[in-house]
């Protein structure tokens, strides 16, 4: 069992996981197809980056011109205030500037901005970020960074792992577009789903299975806390030597793709009953639960076309919804939020699970097909 201290070094870790440059690439195309105009002439920020290691900032100041933008503001966070702090060192990107300041260089954070062509050579790139210290150490809390958040149209970052909810609470509060890679399990929070439900917020495009490569600072004792680490990546420049992968990762957005316009296509549950690859629904009945008027569909692809009902669903059905195939009315209250502020239909006598037979089921949001 992890003592606390190792949970919350674990925690403070997960701050650290810095995204791959291939990951970020394919997520965006995603949007590009949909629609080819989507970053034109806008704002975008990146907060909690750390523009000279990690890969946001190098993709979208690269793709600058590509994609049309207006300007590009990433921040990054005072090496004094992580939670978890690696070997400090200076990269000569910062000593060799002239506004470099060795005062400031451990306990501010960074602004980089990219709007137009510095050095003259005729394109906007990567060459023209210009950067200063910021006032504080980046926090995305602060007023400095919330004033870019509003100025900004489109945020786009990996947050720290342990401010999630914080995260998206200072992004929803802020009504912007956004693309946000975390975990999974954030879909549960209060603070997203309610916005899944309401389709103001959903999946990415480029992930629904698998684990995920991060990069992390080489002095982490990953193996000891759990995390699988790439053995075979570990060669990187400092501070990144080690690439760990990480299972349940997921983009979270509220910016328009083609996938979550397709609608599955779903066999009968007479079909199911008679084909179904799942030994749970071939040659059996959909169970009804004793506690919710609803059936158990314990797989995504053995929801069934025909059944008019509500039914209760993996949380992984997220990845397949077509909000113009099913309507979401909630999800079970074990989740951990109070059932009122979600609208989660109410089982009987107060149960936080559905049950069969006494049983609870894993957790499940409850949907139906749109007529
Ligand atoms: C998960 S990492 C991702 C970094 C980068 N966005 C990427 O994906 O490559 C989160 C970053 O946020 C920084 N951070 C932690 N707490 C923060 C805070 N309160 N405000 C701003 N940044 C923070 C961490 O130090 C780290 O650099």
């Amino acid at each position: 069992m992890p003592t606390d201290n190792l949970l919350e070094a674990k925690k403070a870790k997960n701050d650290e996981f810095y995204t791959q440059y291939a990951d970020i690439q394919k997520e965006i195309n995603a949007y590009l197809e949909y629609d080819p105009d989507v970053f034109r002439d806008k704002t975008i920020l990146l907060p909690c980056d750390d523009p000279e290691w990690s890969n946001f900032t190098k993709f979208f100041a690269q793709n600058f011109e590509n994609f049309g933008l207006k300007k590009l503001i990433s921040t990054s966070y005072a090496y004094e205030s992580k939670k978890y702090k690696g070997p400090f060192q200076m990269t000569l990107f910062e000593t060799e500037a002239p506004q470099f300041d060795a005062n400031k260089a451990k306990t501010h954070g960074k602004i980089f901005i990219l709007d137009h062509d510095t050095n003259q050579n005729g394109r906007i790139d990567i060459d023209d970020l210009q950067w200063e210290y910021l006032e504080g150490d980046g926090d995305f809390r602060s007023a400095e960074v919330r004033k870019l958040r509003d100025e900004a149209d489109i945020i786009i970052t990996n947050p720290p792992f342990s401010l999630f909810r914080k995260f998206m609470a200072w992004i929803v509060e802020a009504n912007k577009k956004f693309v946000i890679i975390g975990n999974m399990n954030a879909i549960t929070y209060k603070e997203v789903f309610p916005l899944i439900k309401d389709n103001k917020m959903w999946l990415g495009m480029s992930i629904s299975s698998g684990d995920r490569e991060f990069a992390v600072p080489d002095d982490y004792p990953l193996q000891a806390a759990g995390y699988r680490v790439d053995e075979t990546r570990c060669n990187g420049t400092y501070p990144f030597k080690n690439y760990i992968r990480v299972k349940g990762v997921r983009w979270l957005t509220n910016i328009d793709h083609g996938r979550r316009h397709q609608p599955l296509q779903l066999m009968t549950m007479e079909d199911n009953i008679k084909f179904s690859r799942h030994k749970e629904i071939k040659g059996k009945e959909y169970q009804h639960y004793d506690n919710y008027d609803a059936i158990e569909v314990p797989y995504t692809d053995a929801i069934p076309s025909d059944y008019e009902g509500v039914m209760g669903v993996p949380i992984s059905f997220l990845d397949k919804y077509c909000p113009e195939q099913f309507e979401i009315l909630g999800m079970e209250s074990s989740a951990g939020y109070d059932p009122e502020i979600v609208g989660i239909p109410r089982l009987k006598n107060g149960d936080a699970r559905p049950a069969i037979n006494g049983k609870t089921t894993y957790a499940r949001i409850f949907i139906h097909i749109r007529q």
